[in-house]
C-alpha cells in the first residue's frame, strides 16, 4: 500500500562523480518496499520554486532499520537540490509505487543482471536478494554487467560481489574494465567464458535497453527490464511516463502503457522499441 512519509534523511554521500546515495528514514515505507518498485520524492527549495517530484528506484532496502536508500545522478535543478540536502532535515516521500522484481521461475540457474549508468541504482537491491536466491541452490548463478561512462562514475560494487555475484564492469572510454557498453560486455564475457544466462534483468537508458531487448530476442532470453521514464506525478495521473507498446489484442492500434502504473519492471517483449 502506498504511503506518504516524511522521511528523514539520516546520511547522505558521494559515491561517484555527480552521483550521490542518501539514506532516508521512513519505516512505514519501507516495511512494504520490494526491489524495483519506486518512490516520489518532493524537493523543495527556499525560494519561489515550484514543488519538483522526482520518481527513485530503491537502491537499499534496510527492513529491520526501517530505512531505504536511493542513489542518484545530478543531471538537473531537481537532484542538484535534492544532494544540497542535509542529514536531519526531512523530505516528503511518496511509495512504493509500482511494480517489482519476481525471482527466476524454478527451472532457471543463471541470471545476469545487466546495468548501464545510473541504472545501477535499482540493481543493487536487486542483485542482493538474488544472490539470496542464488544460495538456497549450488547450481546458481548471478552475474553483473556493469557499464558507464567513465572510471569516475563507477559506482562501486564491492557489496554485491561480497554477497556472491560475479560482477564485470566496463566504461565507454576503457579508463576501467572492458572498452565498451554494458551490452558489449554482456555480449564478449558470455562467449569468452561460456556463461549461459537464462534470464536478464537490465536497468538503463532506454536506448541501451532497446539494444538488450534485440540482443535478448536474437538469443531466446527473455529480458525483464526496469524503465526509466520522465515522471512528474508517478501515480497514473498525468500522462508523462507513456511508451509505446505491443497492443495486447493482436490489434494494429497503438497501445501505450504508464511506466509508473504498470511499470517501472516490463517483460522486454511488451515495448515497442
Ligand atoms: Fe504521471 Fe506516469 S508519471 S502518469
Amino acid at each position: 500500500p502506498k504511503t506518504q512519509e516524511k522521511a528523514r534523511l539520516l546520511e547522505t554521500r558521494r559515491v561517484a562523480e555527480d552521483t550521490h546515495r542518501i539514506a532516508l528514514y521512513a519505516p512505514r515505507i519501507t516495511a512494504t518496499a520490494r526491489p524495483g518498485q519506486f518512490v516520489m520524492v518532493r524537493i523543495t527549495s527556499e525560494g519561489t520554486d515550484p514543488l519538483l517530484n522526482r520518481p527513485f528506484s530503491f537502491h537499499r532496502i534496510h527492513k529491520d532499520d526501517g530505512l531505504f536508500e536511493i542513489l542518484f545522478r545530478v543531471v538537473g535543478r531537481g537532484t542538484w537540490l535534492l544532494s544540497q540536502r542535509k542529514e536531519g532535515e526531512t523530505l516528503e516521500v511518496i511509495g512504493p509505487l509500482g511494480n517489482f522484481f519476481t525471482l527466476p521461475p524454478a527451472h532457471e540457474e543463471t541470471v545476469a543482471l545487466v546495468a548501464g549508468g545510473i541504472g545501477i541504482a535499482p540493481m543493487e537491491e536487486w542483485g542482493h536478494r538474488l544472490a539470496q536466491w542464488a544460495r538456497g541452490d549450488e547450481a546458481r548463478r548471478v552475474y553483473l554487467f556493469y557499464g558507464a561512462r567513465t572510471a569516475s562514475e563507477v559506482v562501486p560494487t564491492r557489496r554485491l560481489e561480497r554477497k556472491g555475484v560475479t560482477t564485470f564492469i566496463s566504461t565507454d572510454d576503457g579508463t576501467l574494465g572492458r572498452c565498451g557498453t554494458a551490452l558489449d560486455l554482456l555480449d564478449q564475457t558470455c562467449r569468452d567464458l561460456s556463461i549461459r544466462p537464462q534470464r536478464l534483468y537490465s536497468c538503463g537508458p532506454l536506448a541501451m535497453q532497446a539494444a538488450v531487448a534485440t540482443w535478448a530476442r536474437q538469443q531466446n532470453l527473455p529480458a525483464v527490464m526496469s524503465l526509466e521514464s520522465v515522471m512528474a506525478c508517478g501515480i497514473g495521473a498525468c500522462l508523462g511516463c507513456a511508451l509505446p507498446a505491443v497492443p495486447p489484442d493482436d490489434s494494429s492500434r497503438i497501445h501505450y502503457v504508464h511506466v509508473c502504473k504498470e511499470g517501472p519492471v516490463f517483460d522486454s517483449r511488451k515495448i515497442l522499441w
